[in-house]
């Protein structure tokens, strides 16, 4: 297993430059430079390398920032560059890295990091929610305006943004040595949960996002996503432009109703892998 180091020589920058360049490809104008990363590694930031011999397969970036509180601003950690060597992806590292961050932030004494992701990577949000324990009710439509690189040219940039609260028991719990196991949608079932929507399977073996959907009102709502949007978004651009248009309003219309994202089920039973958001009202469920 790669073993992770803190980076904070400008050789090692350079190195994170340059995976940079692999993980988002296509435009330099998207790469952070060596100097900001090491303005962050010496002022309470974090760049964190993982390394399968000297190689430099997996890296993550953050810098420290705040939030509001009514009583006044409060330090927190903004997360802000995840990424894996392609060749190294599934394996885990993401996963090591976010743990390796947690515990840092931990003894830098911070309750809460937050970053943003596209809510549409069922990957990503089954790393974010389901095993690192992050929530979600807030959706930036277009947060970073058009990008150049090659994953996300040509799409709007919506965003969720996460809270990560360090010290809770459900983040504890995930990231324990003993996480707790991802639930499958049987389980969820016995919850009585109120289904939104499901996507429209069809014969090409893609799936559409329906008309429309119900307005929540259980205290548990499942919400379809495609399980690989970045394969959907080569195939077939126009309907993943659909997926996010619709997305941006089912998640918009929950989120102001009161409503939190707790869990992604990644459902391999079937022909086709299926991927459905929980939300959940209020905050009944975070000690899980
Ligand atoms: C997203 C990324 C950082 C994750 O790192 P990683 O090392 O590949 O992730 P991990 O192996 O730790 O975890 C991935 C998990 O997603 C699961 N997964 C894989 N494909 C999936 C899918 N389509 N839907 C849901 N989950 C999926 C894996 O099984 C694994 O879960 P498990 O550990 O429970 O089995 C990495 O894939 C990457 O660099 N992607 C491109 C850049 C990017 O999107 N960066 C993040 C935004 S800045």
């Amino acid at each position: 297993m790669p073993t992770i180091r803190i980076l904070e020589t400008p050789e090692e920058m350079t190195q994170v430059e340059n995976l940079q360049r692999l993980v988002w490809p296509g435009s330099d104008a998207e790469i952070l430079p060596g100097h900001i990363l090491m303005t962050f590694a010496h002022n309470g930031g974090l760049v964190l390398g993982s390394y399968d011999g000297e190689k430099l397969v997996g890296l993550l970036v953050g810098f420290p920032g705040l939030y509001s509180l009514p009583d006044g601003p409060q330090p927190k950690h903004c997360s802000h560059e995840l990424g894996v060597h392609p060749d190294y992806q599934n394996a885990g590292i993401g996963f090591a890295l976010k743990r390796a961050q947690w515990q840092m932030l931990r003894k830098q004494g911070l309750s809460l990091a937050t970053w943003t992701y596209d809510p549409l990577l069922s990957r990503n949000a089954h790393l974010n929610i389901t095993r690192l324990g992050a929530i979600c009710n807030t959706y930036l439509p277009n947060l970073y305006g058009p990008l150049r690189d090659g994953l996300n040219l040509g799409m709007e940039t919506d965003r969720f943004q996460v809270d990560w609260w360090i010290n809770s028991r459900r983040v504890s719990r995930r990231l324990g040595r003993r996480p707790r196991p991802s639930l499958a949608l049987d389980h969820y079932a016995t919850a009585n949960i109120q289904t939104l929507y499901r996507g429209n399977a069809t014969p090409d073996g893609l799936v559409r996002p329906p008309e429309n959907f119900s307005t929540p009102q259980d205290s548990l709502a499942l919400v379809e996503i495609p399980s690989d949007f970045m394969a959907l978004k080569r195939q077939d651009f126009a309907l993943a432009r659909a997926w996010r248009l619709f997305s941006r309003e089912v998640f918009t219309t929950c989120f102001g109703q009161g409503y939190l994202v707790t869990d992604l089920i990644f459902d391999r039973s079937g022909d086709t892998p299926r991927s459905f958001y929980i939300l959940a009202h209020g905050e009944s469920t975070l000690s899980d």
